[in-house]
């Protein structure tokens, strides 16, 4: 089987590459990326000579490049991760988020169904985000039946990838499934994101700026188990299906950032309390989505998957893989992401 993976150099697009590659040594996995400011193939070093491996350097907005590209390879499958991925940059910038998200989504879609004769034996998986569903008060959870009510420009581009999905299935007959997931943490997660920004906060010194007054509530999932169940929908998902995948694993914005600080404070030897001095209180973002809290109940019960992970263990193997790739961190915050945040955040 040959199976294309969009955005494969990205955060979790790269964990998703190494597990296929290195658990089905029969298929042949194309990873598909444009290296924007968030791929990097130092996050693939370790499997890039797999023979079962190829790295095509492509843009999913130039439809030619992708038609191409699908006639040359004749993929059986695609899991489509490749988006522009981030809120803030979403509200800078929001006809980036069309461009990728929208309108790479249908390219690879139109180039899809170009090749594919036989329907039957084809796939196409959109990786999505639970955002499109907006947000939730005190109570209750989002569930695959819930209503689309995106209030960012990166939730709108991600519910209209997702609509147009549905749309191609409907009137082309274009075989999908659509996964709507959590906030997600781990390794290889760029510095733009909560997580990997305060960690490289923290080791620099510098202030960690919590939008609003922190009360915004998210639901945290480790990133192999995000992996796991997108493992589990490729292989098990029905036919035009939407499944939830959450870590059931709430906590708000301050709570997360209080527990980080100490996980720093002892891996960094600072005394107790030094990196909860760093907190600064700055405006919120704007349309900035209260709580989002997953039901994962449809994926447990029609394909048997649950979260594995326990979170204080899995921040502090994260923080660890940050403690430990600071060439890493250093590659990626070099250039222009200097401006970026000094403009951002500095002035704040
Ligand atoms: P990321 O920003 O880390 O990676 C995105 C990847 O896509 C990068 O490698 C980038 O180079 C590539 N890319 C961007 N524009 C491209 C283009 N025009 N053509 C080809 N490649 C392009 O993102 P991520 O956090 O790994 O998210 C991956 C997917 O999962 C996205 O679709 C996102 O919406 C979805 N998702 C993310 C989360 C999360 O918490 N990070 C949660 C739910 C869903
Ligand atoms: P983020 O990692 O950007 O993910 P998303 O917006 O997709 O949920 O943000 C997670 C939460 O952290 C969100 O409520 C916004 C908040 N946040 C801050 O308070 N400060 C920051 O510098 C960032 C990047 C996020």
């Amino acid at each position: 089987m040959k199976v294309l993976i969009t955005g494969g150099a990205g955060f979790i697009g790269s964990h998703v590459v190494r597990h296929f590659v290195k658990t089905y040594p029969k298929y042949h996995i194309y990873n598909l990326d444009a290296l924007t400011y968030a791929g990097n193939l130092e996050n693939l070093k370790d499997i890039e000579s797999s023979i079962n491996y190829t790295f095509l350097k492509a843009d999913i907005r130039e439809a030619h490049q992708i038609q191409a590209l699908f006639q040359e390879y004749k993929f059986d499958r695609v899991i489509h991760l490749a988006a522009e991925s981030h809120v803030d940059r979403s509200i800078r910038n929001p006809l980036a988020f069309v461009n990728t998200n929208v309108t790479g989504t249908i390219n690879l879609m139109q180039a899809a169904l170009n090749i594919w004769n036989d329907l039957n034996n084809h796939l196409f998986y959109h990786v999505s985000t639970d955002e499109v569903y907006g947000s939730l008060g005190r109570q209750g959870y989002f569930t695959e039946e819930s209503l689309y009510k995106p209030n960012s420009p990166y939730s709108a581009s991600k519910a209209s990838a997702d609509h147009f999905v549905r749309a191609y299935g409907e009137t082309y007959g274009l075989p999908f499934v659509i996964s709507n997931c959590s906030n997600n943490y781990g390794p290889n997660q760029f510095p733009e994101k909560l997580i990997p920004l305060f960690i490289n906060n923290i080791m620099e010194n510098k202030l960690l700026p919590v939008y609003g007054d922190g009360a915004n509530v998210r639901d945290w999932l480790y990133v192999l188990d995000h992996v796991s169940a997108i493992d589990r929908i490729f292989h098990k998902g029905k036919n035009q299906e939407t499944y939830l995948v959450g870590g059931n694993n709430e906590l708000t914005n301050l709570q997360l950032v209080k527990l980080l600080c100490d996980v720093m404070d002892k891996k960094l030897n600072r005394p107790e309390g030094s990196s909860e001095k760093l907190i600064k209180f700055v405006k919120d973002r704007p349309g900035h989505d209260q709580r989002y809290a997953i039901d994962a109940k449809k994926l447990k019960s029609e394909l048997g998957w649950t979260p594995k992970a326990s979170f204080n263990k899995d921040l502090e193997k994260t923080v660890d893989w940050y403690l430990a790739n600071k060439s890493w961190l250093a590659n990626v915050t070099s250039g222009a992401y200097r401006e970026y945040y000094t403009e951002l955040y500095e002035n704040r």
